[in-house]
């Protein structure tokens, strides 16, 4: 999972999972090679149907709409069709004008190339599902097409929880898988991971949706601290906040070692983590990050003292008193 050797790291999107190539050694006897072109060729036919050639017309998927939602179904996978936003814009802050800063609001933003970066840095690490761009799908025409019109002009995929089975994720006990999220929120600055965001697999959570994750404004850890308080306050509850409140000396200890296993992210990984996800400004993603892993301890004692119970009765207790 983790890079040992410099650039070599690559995502496989069949199994979902980063590795480092190991360079194949095939004698190939002549003649042979004729006959493995051919093969080839022959996985993928030619079907003409109304005068239109379709390539691989058994790998199109099914398209499903119900109850508001997108989803794609292919080769045995779900996946929820998300329509792309531009992400948070005061990334790209240094071409506007500070006076315009202000008015830019703080709206839920779902971005491809953000979600996926998330998704392969948990990937392992985490009961997090997969997020696929769409040039990742292998889409036909009329495929893109009718997504085009379902969920808007681009869009990305995100499996489903439900595909998920406790053989395939990182922990099966709840309160593991809880603390490793946490840390790893903090990590990202995901805010929005609570019971909204989160699917149970057999008792198990998982998540899914980071859409809120690497806002340039929540680098700042009380400015994060703020969204996680504001966003407790109007009943979304995140699982960091909820972690904190019930704390116990397992949910320490628990929290310790995810922390460890999250500094073991080495440079490689996060540039290929980078690369692969198609962010914009690359650089300042990957800086985000590695900037965020160094943090990562002091962060966590800070969001700790915040929401602790007895801190958060205090402050509740404090705004009542002074509202009355
Ligand atoms: N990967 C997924 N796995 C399981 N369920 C999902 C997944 N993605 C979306 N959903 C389901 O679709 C619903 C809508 O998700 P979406 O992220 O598109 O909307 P949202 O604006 O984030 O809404 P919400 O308030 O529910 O978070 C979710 O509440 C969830 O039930
Ligand atoms: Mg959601």
């Amino acid at each position: 999972m983790i890079a040992q050797n410099d650039g070599q790291l690559r995502y496989d999107e069949q199994n979902e999972q980063l590795f480092t190539p190991v360079p194949k050694v095939r004698h190939i006897p002549a003649g042979a090679r004729e006959s493995l072109t051919s093969r080839r060729h022959s996985c993928r036919p030619a079907l003409e149907e109304n005068g239109r050639t379709i390539w691989n017309k058994h790998h199109m998927g099914t398209i499903i709409a119900e109850h508001g939602t997108v989803k794609y179904v292919v080769k045995g996978a779900t996946y929820y069709v998300k329509e792309n936003f531009a992400p948070s814009v005061q990334v790209f802050k240094a071409e506007l004008h500070p006076r315009r800063w202000k008015g830019i609001p703080e709206t839920f933003f779902s971005n491809g190339p953000v979600e996926k970066l998330v998704s392969i840095l948990g990937l392992g690490r985490c009961n997090m599902v997969t997020v696929k761009l769409a040039s990742d799908m292998e889409l036909t025409p009329e495929e893109k097409e009718e997504l085009t019109r379902l969920v808007g002009p681009t869009f990305y995929f995100s499996r489903s929880a439900q595909d998920y089975t406790l053989d395939r994720l990182p922990f099966d006990d709840p309160e593991l898988a809880t603390g490793y999220q946490t840390a790893f929120d903090i990590l990202v600055r995901n805010w929005d991971d609570g019971e909204a965001n989160m699917a149970l697999v057999e008792g198990v959570p998982v998540w899914f949706d980071f859409g809120v994750s690497l806002d340039p404004r929540c680098q700042n850890v009380y400015r994060f601290i703020m969204k996680l308080e504001e966003a407790r306050r109007l009943g979304r509850v995140s699982t960091i906040v909820s972690y904190f409140m019930d704390y116990t000396r397992r949910r320490s200890q628990i929290l310790k070692r995810a922390v460890q296993s999250l500094q073991r992210i080495q440079q490689t990984e996060i540039r290929t983590a980078v690369r692969l996800s198609n962010v914009q400004i690359p650089a300042y993603f990957a800086e985000y990050v590695s900037h965020g892993l160094s943090n990562l301890l002091e962060d966590i004692d800070i969001i700790r003292g915040a929401f602790l119970r007895e801190n958060v009765e205090r402050r509740q207790t404090y705004i009542k008193n002074i509202t009355v």
